[in-house]
């Protein structure tokens, strides 16, 4: 592996290292009892389909600044897109070219930061999680969490240039489920919340960048590990949560549940692209939050997430309540990872996204 890294990630303010301070216990398991298969049959494929990174196309030309020029000009005069965009002022061809550009490395740049998150916390998991089954699969999450942070890292230093420092939101939520000691939280967060909705948002980015093969090729790879990642966390929780925690223990899962949540859309509101850009956070914090495009991704990214929670037991009263608000009970009937391993296809998010839009453009109108 040997890359060079022309445009380095910058370090946040609070400097290239952070530390969190977690409480663990450490299982052994001299049972090697190995009775679950479907962890067993996991892990097999895990190992079956490992690949490497220098198998991806790294001489490849990335010039993602042409795939945007050339799709503003493909826009312009397009009335639905600059309704769906609905821009708070007009943007010259540069600018929205620019505001792209940032947006992409921002959302890059963020599952790079989730991808160390992945790997800090699933190896963790191989040490607190009781079954030795389960441990072995952990090993082999470990091993692909790492290539996919290489293959981020070098993706955003060597081809695109520009790349964005970890979102505050999200900094906080991977702090908590690597200090937290009870380990089925660390599975909740990981496996269930911040992998569920990078498996639906990895999906958003593949469907929003045809144009580009090598983001096509690494967001593949990584989404068929990502999809393993996401059923391990609920075969692994599913007995535990529907059949063997008490009421008072679910609740605690609840509330986590209902933080991460907001954590997770905090951190696609993209506040740092617009400082960067020195554009009015004022202004255009409020649409990246508003308008009907980045409201219909946000809720987009949590399609995989939803009908996990369902599996899990975990859409109680408290959770439904929160998620009627953020609109989110749309995607309970969903498939989950069970039932569907692999990640939704793109088709089908389309489909819903359109949905959204349309019916978001027909509230406008009779607003
Ligand atoms: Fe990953
Ligand atoms: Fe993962």
């Amino acid at each position: 592996m040997k890359y060079e890294q022309k445009n380095p990630v910058p370090v946040p303010q609070s400097g290239p290292f952070s530390d969190v301070e977690s409480t663990m216990q450490t299982v052994f398991d001299w049972e090697y009892a190995l009775k679950q298969q479907n962890l067993l049959a996991l892990y097999e494929k895990g190992k079956r389909n490992n690949w490497n990174a220098t198998e991806l196309d790294w001489g490849a030309d990335v010039d993602i600044e042409r795939i945007m020029r050339e799709r503003a000009a493909n826009m312009a005069g397009n009335d639905m897109m600059a309704k769906v965009l609905a821009p708070p002022r007009d943007l010259t061809d540069a600018e929205s070219v620019e505001l792209q550009l940032n947006m992409n490395a921002f959302m890059l740049s963020q599952f790079l930061h989730g991808e160390q998150g992945a790997l800090l916390a699933t190896s963790k998991i191989v040490q607190t999680v009781p079954w030795e089954e389960a441990k072995f699969y952990a090993a082999s999450q470990v091993m692909d969490e790492a290539r996919h942070v290489e293959v981020y890292h070098r993706y955003l230093t060597e081809k695109l240039g520009i790349s964005y420092e970890v979102h505050p939101s999200l900094q906080v939520l991977l702090d908590d489920i690597i200090r937290d000691s009870r380990w089925d939280v660390t599975f909740l967060g990981m496996q269930i919340m911040v992998e569920g909705l990078a498996l639906a948002a990895f999906g958003l980015l593949k469907m929003m960048m045809p144009d580009e093969p090598l983001i096509q090729d690494i967001t593949s790879r990584i989404m068929a590990d990502e999809s393993r990642h996401v059923a391990f966390g609920v075969i692994t929780l599913e007995d535990i949560y529907t059949k063997q925690m008490g009421a008072s223990e679910l609740r605690e899962r609840e509330d986590f549940v209902i933080e991460a949540t907001y954590m997770l859309r905090e951190r696609l509101l993209m506040h740092q692209v617009f400082e960067r850009l020195d554009w009015d956070a004022d202004v255009w914090v409020p649409w990246a939050t508003n308008t009907p495009f980045m409201k219909g991704f946000r809720q987009m990214t949590f399609s995989k997430i939803v009908p996990n929670l369902k599996r899990l037991g975990l859409l109680t009263p408290r959770v439904r309540a929160e998620f009627e608000k953020l609109d989110l009970l749309r995607f309970e009937n969903l498939k989950d990872s069970v039932e569907e391993p692999e990640a939704t296809p793109p088709q089908e998010l389309v489909a819903l996204l359109m949905q959204m839009l349309a019916k978001d453009a027909e509230a406008q109108t009779a607003a």
